[in-house]
């Protein structure tokens, strides 16, 4: 697995572990925590890119690998459109050696982390995954690129895989052993708990002359242990010699930013400051995703889809994570 030191992508080790599966991790530890993987994860982390092909080619013949998942991917939308560079290079460039390794070790089956960001401006709510896809940042398009490509190389090398659009990857297992800690964190949900704790004098809303009904941007959060939960559903599909799909993973609700705001103040009982501040770029004003797909096709069932669990997960991990 590529990038299981990062948020989703530890997340998925353990639902792999937890069903059994063996997990080796390549991680360039850029974004990954090293800590996180030998206190809690224990399993075997290589240290390495996703772009130093002879590191890979030895990896394969090292192992046996049945699949590989990939999360290591650059995933800021608004670094995205100020620095485009180091996002073609990462996660298009790097993407394509990993599977020019896989090809040339015979590893035929991969599970890649698409985005909802690829579908940019929707067109109709919710979004299913034949929705035409025209994104509005780099960040999107990086992900588009690597979806075409995977659709030319199944055709020529017979690589199936199956592709996660994600809507908002958000929460944290409710173990409290794993959470999200990105430097720097952009997101919302953590940033509203951060403030929540006093470590941010106020949380920034992101426009609020929006055509949604609060006029700030509405997003499909979805629970990251439910995503996990799909990773393993998506690698055994693919292992039963299930054919190349795309899924969409998100709850099918929206919730404004102010909404998540309230069900924070609800969550935790403190009130936390906001300040009104222009939109930011590369944001689109709705995405929800309708993932009846997912659960049809791979039996998916989110256990954790009120955004009240998910923002509840969310403080549980940061209250002792900032103790
Ligand atoms: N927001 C604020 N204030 C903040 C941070 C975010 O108002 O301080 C707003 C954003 O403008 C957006 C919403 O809260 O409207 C959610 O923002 P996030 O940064 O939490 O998430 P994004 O929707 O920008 O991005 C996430 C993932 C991407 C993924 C994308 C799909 O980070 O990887 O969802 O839209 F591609």
């Amino acid at each position: 697995m590529t990038g299981g030191a990062g948020y989703i992508g530890s997340h998925a080790v353990l639902a792999l572990k937890q069903a059994g599966y063996e997990v080796v991790i390549l991680d360039n530890l850029v974004y990954g925590h090293r800590d996180l993987v030998e206190k809690v994860l224990q399993v075997e982390l290589v240290i390495g890119d996703i772009s130093d092909r002879s590191l890979l080619d030895q990896l394969f013949t090292t192992y046996e690998f049945a699949a590989v998942m990939h999360f290591s991917a650059y995933a800021y939308v608004g670094e995205s459109v100020t620095d485009p560079a180091k996002y073609y290079r990462n996660n298009v460039v790097g993407t394509l050696t990993l599977l020019e390794a896989m090809v040339a070790a015979s590893i035929q089956k991969f599970v890649f982390s698409s985005t909802c960001a690829t579908y940019g401006v929707p067109e109709i709510i919710p979004i299913p995954e034949t929705h035409p896809q025209h994104p509005i940042n780099p960040y999107g398009a990086t992900k588009l690129m690597v979806e075409r490509i995977l659709a030319d190389f199944d055709v020529a090398y017979n690589l199936k895989s199956v592709q996660f659009r994600y809507f908002n990857a958000a929460g944290a297992d409710p173990s409290g052993l794993l959470g999200e800690d990105h430097h720097p964190e952009t997101h919302l949900i953590p940033l509203v708990l951060l403030t929540a704790l006093g470590k941010r004098e106020n949380i920034s809303i992101f426009g609020t002359d929006y055509p949604t009904p609060d006029g700030t941007c509405i997003r499909d959060y979805i629970h990251v242990s439910d995503l996990a939960d799909a990773h393993v559903l998506g690698l055994e599909y693919l292992l039963a010699d299930g054919d190349s799909e795309i899924f969409n993973l998100g709850n099918g609700n929206g919730f404004s930013v102010r909404e998540v705001i309230a069900a924070a103040e609800d969550v935790t009982g403190l009130s936390i400051p906001v300040k009104e501040c222009d939109r930011r770029p590369g944001d689109p004003p709705m995405l929800i995703g309708t993932s009846q797909k997912a659960i049809n096709t791979l039996g998916w069932q989110p256990r954790y889809p009120g955004i009240k669990d998910i923002v509840a997960h969310a403080w549980q991990w940061h209250q002792q994570r900032h103790k």
